[in-house]
């Protein structure tokens, strides 16, 4: 768990002793699904790229994927302390990990990410898009350079990384993309990131189109209310207490939740699934 991460983690922990309908928050911590053994398992020769991995889903992920074998290219954009963290825990557990600084919404940047891990591992298997940012407002309220940022970010930038994973990504392969479940809850505020997020859907499934007879799974990852500083950041303690009562499961979910359910698509048993967009929100839509 990142530092930035423990933060809002305390804040839902507040926010349930207030409402015993989200109680089950801090004991559901230990029950995600992305549970899986300290160690990493033998190396598999197999390569991943997570983009935005220095925290959150993304890191989870990143760590997730080294416990399965794979080696894995951790990316942030500013904190890189906490990109080299990431990178000394899978070490740590026997992985192996290499971390870059680069901005996704910069095409250059993007090659070099993908030309460091072609330096460090040889290749790459899986690329994970998941950098992303939230700004929301009503319409009438969301200033420019929120919006441009978004776009460049979401929309731009994951395109700029698919594309590379399109060129890069070897036979049997696996790409995914970040959507987000609020593409269907479509509430007030969300729209412009929502659209961000819808983009993936379709990215997704026209790419897995384009790849074809190679064998390379492309699906578009739909998270919803996922515990990290991208949906807690904003909301009031009564706010996110609030959210986890909507869920079935009484909780917010954690990244690992999400990482797992990443992991599946990533083995054997997501051979089948492919241009498809997998919803992971406990059953809130
Ligand atoms: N949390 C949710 O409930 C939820 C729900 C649905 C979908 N999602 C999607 O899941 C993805 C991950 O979200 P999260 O909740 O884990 O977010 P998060 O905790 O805020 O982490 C965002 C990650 O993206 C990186 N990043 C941001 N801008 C970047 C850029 N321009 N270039 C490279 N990296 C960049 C950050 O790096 P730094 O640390 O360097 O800033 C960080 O590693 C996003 O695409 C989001 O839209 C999240």
């Amino acid at each position: 768990m990142s530092e930035q991460n423990k933060i809002p983690r305390r804040t839902v922990l507040a926010a349930a002793a207030m409402s015993s309908a989200v109680l089950a928050v801090g004991a559901a911590r230990a029950q995600t699904s992305g549970q899986a053994p300290s160690q990493a398992q033998a190396a598999n020769g197999k390569v991943a790229v997570v983009t935005g991995s220095s925290r959150g889903i993304g890191a989870a992920t990143a760590k997730r994927l080294a416990r399965e074998g794979y080696a894995v290219t951790v990316n942030c954009v500013v904190n890189r302390d906490l990109a080299a963290g990431i990178v000394k825990e899978i070490e740590a557990a026997g992985g192996r990990a290499i971390w870059v600084q680069a901005d996704v919404s910069d095409p250059d940047a993007v090659r070099r990410l993908f030309d460091e891990n072609d330096r460090a591992f040889g290749g790459v298997d899986v690329v994970v898009s998941n950098a992303g940012i939230m700004r929301l407002a009503p319409f009438r309220d969301m200033s420019d350079a929120d919006f441009i940022r978004m776009v460049d970010v979401n929309q731009k930038g994951s395109f700029f990384v698919l594309r590379e994973a399109a060129r890069r990504v070897r036979d049997g392969g696996r790409i995914i993309a970040l959507s987000s479940s609020i593409t269907q809850l479509r509430s007030p505020t969300y729209g412009p990131y929502a659209a961000t997020k819808a983009a993936q859907e379709l990215f997704a499934n026209v790419l897995a189109k384009e790849l074809e007879g190679r064998m390379i799974c492309v699906n578009a990852m739909a998270p919803g209310l996922v515990n990290t500083t991208l949906f807690t950041d904003g909301k009031t303690p009564q706010q996110i207490a609030g959210f986890a009562a909507r869920t079935p499961h009484k909780r917010l979910g954690e990244p690992e939740d999400i990482a797992g359910a990443i992991a599946a698509l990533c083995n054997s048993d997501g051979a089948w699934i492919n241009g498809q967009t997998v919803f992971a929100n406990g059953g809130v839509v």
